[in-house]
């Protein structure tokens, strides 16, 4: 047996920060005088997830690796490496990944990045953890990828039914429980494309959004065929298929243009309550997360069908604009009874409040005034369970206050002295 069979690199536990806020839909198409058929039947939006002004893609994403690394009882100090992928980082220079360093109490050696490609982001720190864990055979630890990330659109655009949030955290490893990769030549498909992005001066993103439509499924028609040819596989050797989701209906038109060319005999419909749905709902609920969304789908997917689909083949499009796009394949991890109640979706949606417009107006203005500021403070809480939150901005430097503990008694140490830093600038 080779050693990548021993030791098969992939995910071996996966978790969920569900933010604590949403919005229905309905109520922004309402406000926008739209039909919320749009957004509800041709979108296929149910509701988003809201980010209120105590929080960030820090928050987020300390929370998700924070829950993480709990919920599995996981040894912070033998993480070796933490990659954040973001496309809504807080500063032009210092990664969301150092603030996670420091708030999760990570040791000194292992190291820490982020990177960016739009939603293609976390796929990329996957790729690049998963070759480093296969590179070094667990000797130097455990990698951990965490994507997190706030949608945002113009207030009445074509895209503020698709805004969401989310972070979702992976630990990666050579003992994948969760998710073995398959081995396969890669099947990327890269081109410059202006389909969306979001200038610096912006907290809003800018989208083309036909542009983006099409480029999305060029990039998949492009990835599945190569991965195919390269892998030998066939439709009928998946099992589930999962899609970076901007706004659900995408996956139906993903899913439609695959199932056209290559569908058996099983109606599309059929096929895609089958294949696509069970790693579909929690988008419902959440919106866009960008770099999490495929990963969100994937978490969906292990929380509702568990330890049932040991064994199963997936079939993964991740898909950033700009545009870089990836397909690929895992298969789900022996031991799914272990995560199967762990990974905090249906536990985070049931905890969370809805709010009205007016809050949701009220979020973002604060937000907004925030931004660009080098001298403002929060005002609002966040979620009253959340570990971290964001105070404001005092002399250019961002601060966390923790609320709840971090693993680890040196972590204690330190969150200790972080609170007395901030309680000291903010008074
Ligand atoms: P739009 O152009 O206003 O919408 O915005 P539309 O007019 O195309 O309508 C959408 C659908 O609703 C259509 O269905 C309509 O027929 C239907 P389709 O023809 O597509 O099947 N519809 C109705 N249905 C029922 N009752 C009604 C009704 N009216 C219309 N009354 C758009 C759509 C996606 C462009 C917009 O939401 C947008 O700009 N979103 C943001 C960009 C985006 O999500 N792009 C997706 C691909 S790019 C991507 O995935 C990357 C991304 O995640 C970023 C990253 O990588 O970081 C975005």
């Amino acid at each position: 047996m080779s050693n990548e069979d021993d030791h098969p690199a992939g995910i071996e536990a996966i978790s969920v920060y569900v933010p604590q806020n949403f919005i229905e839909a309905t109520e922004v198409a309402a406000a926008n005088g739209t039909d919320p058929e749009k957004y509800t039947r041709g979108l296929g939006c149910r509701r988003m997830a809201i980010a209120s002004p105590g929080e960030d893609a820090v928050t987020y994403g300390c929370e998700a690796a924070r829950l993480l690394l709990e919920r599995y009882q996981s040894d912070a100090s033998a993480i070796g490496l933490l990659v954040v992928g973001t496309e809504s980082g807080v500063d032009g220079s210092k990664p969301v990944a150092a603030y996670l360093h420091g708030m999760l109490g990570l040791d000194c050696r292992c190291r820490v990045f982020d990177t960016k490609h739009a939603c293609y982001s976390a796929t990329a720190a996957l790729r690049i953890a998963t070759d480093w864990c296969r590179g070094h055979d667990g000797r130097r630890g455990k990698a951990l990828v965490v994507a997190t990330d706030i949608a945002r659109y113009d207030l009445g655009s074509p895209g503020e039914p698709t805004q969401g949030a989310a972070a979702v955290a992976m630990l990666v490893g050579n003992d994948a429980a969760c998710m073995q990769l398959e081995h396969f030549p890669e099947a990327v498909y890269a081109q410059e494309v202006m389909d969306f992005w979001r200038p610096n001066y912006r907290h809003t993103a800018v989208v083309d959004g036909k542009v983006s439509l099409r480029t999305y499924l060029t990039a998949l028609e492009n990835t599945w065929d190569e991965y195919q040819r390269s892998s030998g596989l066939q439709w009928h050797d998946y099992e589930y298929l999962l899609f970076h989701v901007p706004f659900p209906r995408m996956a139906w038109k993903a899913f439609r243009l695959l199932h056209e060319r290559y569908g058996n005999g099983e109606s599309p419909e059929d096929a895609f309550s089958r294949m696509v749905e069970p790693g579909l709902w929690a988008c419902r609920e959440l919106g866009n997360c960008y770099s999490g969304s495929l990963y969100l789908c994937l978490a969906a997917l292990l929380e509702r069908v568990g330890q049932r689909a040991t064994g199963a083949r997936v079939g993964l499009f991740s898909y950033g604009s700009g545009c870089c796009a990836e397909f690929f394949t895992a298969r789900i991890g022996s031991s799914s009874g272990i995560w199967h109640d762990r990974i905090g979706i249906g536990n985070g949606l049931r905890r969370r409040r809805q709010i009205d417009y007016s809050t949701y107006l009220e979020f973002r203005q604060i937000t907004e005034r925030m931004e660009g500021n080098h001298e403002c403070q929060a005002g609002l809480a966040s979620d009253a369970d959340a570990a971290v939150t964001f105070c404001g901005t005092r002399e250019h430097r961002r601060l966390y206050r923790f609320q709840a503990p971090t693993a680890g008694a040196e972590s204690t140490q330190r969150r200790n002295s972080v609170n007395a830093q901030v309680a000291n600038v903010l008074r």
